[in-house]
């Protein structure tokens, strides 16, 4: 697998960047996406170009791959990461939600391996200027794709309370979901919130500040308003509508999902059209990471990874 050099790495620490993101589940999915023969290879979430790096390192040299993804400055870091790999790979800035425009441009007929790694990368949490962190203070964004018109502060600042309360229920599962909105909207009338800092006080003064487990009290509310900023779970079903008929026969597609709201419909889809003639489940009903793994990189505790075949004529 091919990791970014230790320059890149801190030429991106030195320019205030967060660090490159580790893939997850990198040798599984190689395995399972790796068909021993001339592939086309889409990465719908490309990000840094970690998993795309594993993926065309063991594949024939005939291999191509799309990698495409909503956040430009992920895809300048994948091109750098990915360069050795010269022409074979295409990198392009778009949504996964809009597959089947993207393959046409790239002159892909169809899809011998996808893989869609949902959730956020390490690039782009961990960079304060996103907006994504609850941890580090930074202006309440959000937006993975940065040219899209609205972020979460405009979410915040305008949404009603019971917009907000049904956000936070529904993409947080918070129970605490409507005492949190009536604190936001009253905060909001004293003066718009505009960043991550003033939005997590507001949620530990509605929730207490004690953590739940492992999760601080204001993770769920930050969960909630990511997803809806992003549209994440209407994308996801998009995909999963289009993507297994883009599969060429003995094509396998792999969704690694990070909570139960992304892991559940693809779950369904993959059940529903391995039950139907034309689908299997190469791996099985679902693959979690090694302990190993788990206790190298904490991200990839939350971890689902499930895989779908179209069976070969
Ligand atoms: C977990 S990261 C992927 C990391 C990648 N596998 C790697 O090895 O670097 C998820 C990526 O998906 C992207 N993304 C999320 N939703 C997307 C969508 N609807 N279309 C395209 N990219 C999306 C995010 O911008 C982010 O870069």
């Amino acid at each position: 697998m091919s990791t970014p050099s230790h320059s890149t790495v801190q030429r991106d620490k030195a320019a205030g960047e967060a660090r490159i993101h580790e893939p997850v589940m990198a040798g599984e999915v190689t395995q399972i996406l790796s068909l021993g023969r001339p592939l086309r290879i889409v990465d719908a979430t490309v990000g840094t170009g970690g998993h795309a790096a594993a993926l065309l390192a063991a594949a024939p040299a005939s291999a191509c791959l799309l990698g495409l993804d909503r956040d430009r400055t992920a895809l300048t870091v994948a091109a750098q990461v990915l360069s050795r790999f010269g022409s074979r790979v295409i990198l392009h800035h778009g949504d996964f939600a809009d597959l089947a425009p993207a393959l046409a441009r790239a002159g892909f007929a169809e899809i011998d391996a996808l893989l869609v790694d949902l959730g956020m990368s390490s690039f782009a949490l961990d960079n304060p200027a996103r907006g994504f962190s609850l941890r580090l203070d930074g202006p309440l964004d959000m937006r993975m794709d940065q040219e899209s018109p609205d972020c979460a502060a405009d979410l915040v600042n305008q949404a009603s309370e019971a917009e907000l309360a049904r956000i936070i229920w529904a993409y947080g599962q918070e129970p605490a979901a409507r005492r949190i909105a009536r604190a936001i909207a009253s905060a909001r009338r004293r003066r718009p919130i505009t960043t991550t800092g003033e939005l997590r006080s507001v949620v530990e003064r509605a929730r207490g500040r004690a953590r739940h487990g492992r999760i601080h009290p204001a993770t769920r509310t930050f969960q909630a308003l990511r997803i809806a900023v992003n549209g994440e779970l209407e994308r996801l079903s998009w995909l999963l509508e289009k993507a297994p008929g883009l599969l060429s026969a003995g094509g396998r597609m792999a969704v690694i999902a990070y909570h139960s709201l992304e892991d559940r419909p693809v779950k369904k889809r993959f059940f529903e059209l391995a039950a139907s003639a034309g689908f299997t489940m190469p791996a099985g009903r679902l693959l979690r990471p090694g302990a190993a793994e788990m206790a190298r990189n904490p991200r990839a505790r939350s971890a689902r990874l499930r895989c779908l075949e179209r069976v070969a004529a």
